[in-house]
């Protein structure tokens, strides 16, 4: 179904609720106003407030998640560190952000992955529903040697609570024979467990260990983190990953 189609379709449903339960919400308001004492009022008015507070912040959050946040650019001064290489997804940029700052600690190769999760809310349907059933998507990968790398950064966001589809992908077509592996996640809110120890199944399945993972909380959007906090976040945990 196309997004025209679906567009159409809520607004049809919307209209059909308008028209038709409306009547039934009003009787219902009606209804709670007679019964409830003052102070009961009170406590739903709070109630309705703190849910249309947690509706307008949620919308906010998934129109803010479709614009890309750019960061310094990364290249390695002369000859790179080997031993250490980064690989990363991002859709719109923190943890691109997250991971040029990783690499540039160590003066490491980096290497970006690309999949096809536009900017919009099509891409972010498209991720929740992946994320969900695990479909993992073709992806593409910056040339990056990992042949010399004993330790082995992998960054990403947090969709659905597990690491990003792109990177479960990443880590299904590369040999991580002997490699230590760091997970690194960026999320507004909380990962599961769960998810991170499968994720570590498939690094092991692919020869390597993940021996530490870092999750970024960026917050919400009433106190989200600056970039600055971010970086400042991410060279915190790299002060004993050196
Ligand atoms: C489809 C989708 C699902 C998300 N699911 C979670 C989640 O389960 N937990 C969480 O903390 N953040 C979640 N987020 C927020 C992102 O992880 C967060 O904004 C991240 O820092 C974005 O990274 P990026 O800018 O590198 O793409 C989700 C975002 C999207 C778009």
């Amino acid at each position: 179904m196309n997004t025209v189609a679906l567009w159409s379709l809520a607004l049809v449903s919307f209209e059909h609720l308008t028209y038709e339960k409306w009547d039934t919400f009003g009787g219902w308001l009606r209804e709670a106003r007679r019964v409830m004492t003052g102070s009961k009022r009170v406590a739903l008015l709070f109630a309705v407030a703190a849910i249309v507070l947690g509706i307008a912040a949620f919308v906010a959050m998934a129109v803010k998640d479709q614009s890309y946040v750019p960061s310094a650019t990364y290249a390695p001064v002369n000859e790179p560190n080997r031993k250490v290489a980064v690989v990363y997804y991002s859709r719109s940029g923190h943890s691109e952000a997250v991971a040029r700052e990783i690499a540039r600690t160590f003066n490491a190769p980096i290497a970006r992955i690309s999949a096809e999760y536009p900017l919009d809310f099509s891409g972010q349907g498209k991720a929740v529903s992946d994320a969900a059933d695990n479909t993992l998507l073709r992806i593409e990968v910056e040339p990056i040697d990992l042949g010399p790398a004993r330790r082995v950064f992998l960054v990403s966001p947090t969709w659905m609570f597990r690491p990003a589809t792109p990177l479960w992908a990443y880590v299904e077509q590369t040999d991580l024979t002997g490699k230590e592996v760091v997970l690194f996640t960026t999320g507004n809110s909380r990962f599961e467990q769960a998810e991170i120890d499968a994720f570590a199944k498939r690094i092991e399945a692919h020869g390597g260990r993940l021996v530490r993972h870092v999750f970024l909380r960026r917050g919400r959007i009433y106190w989200q983190m600056s970039r600055e906090e971010l970086l400042a976040a991410v060279g915190e945990e790299m002060k004993d990953l050196r």
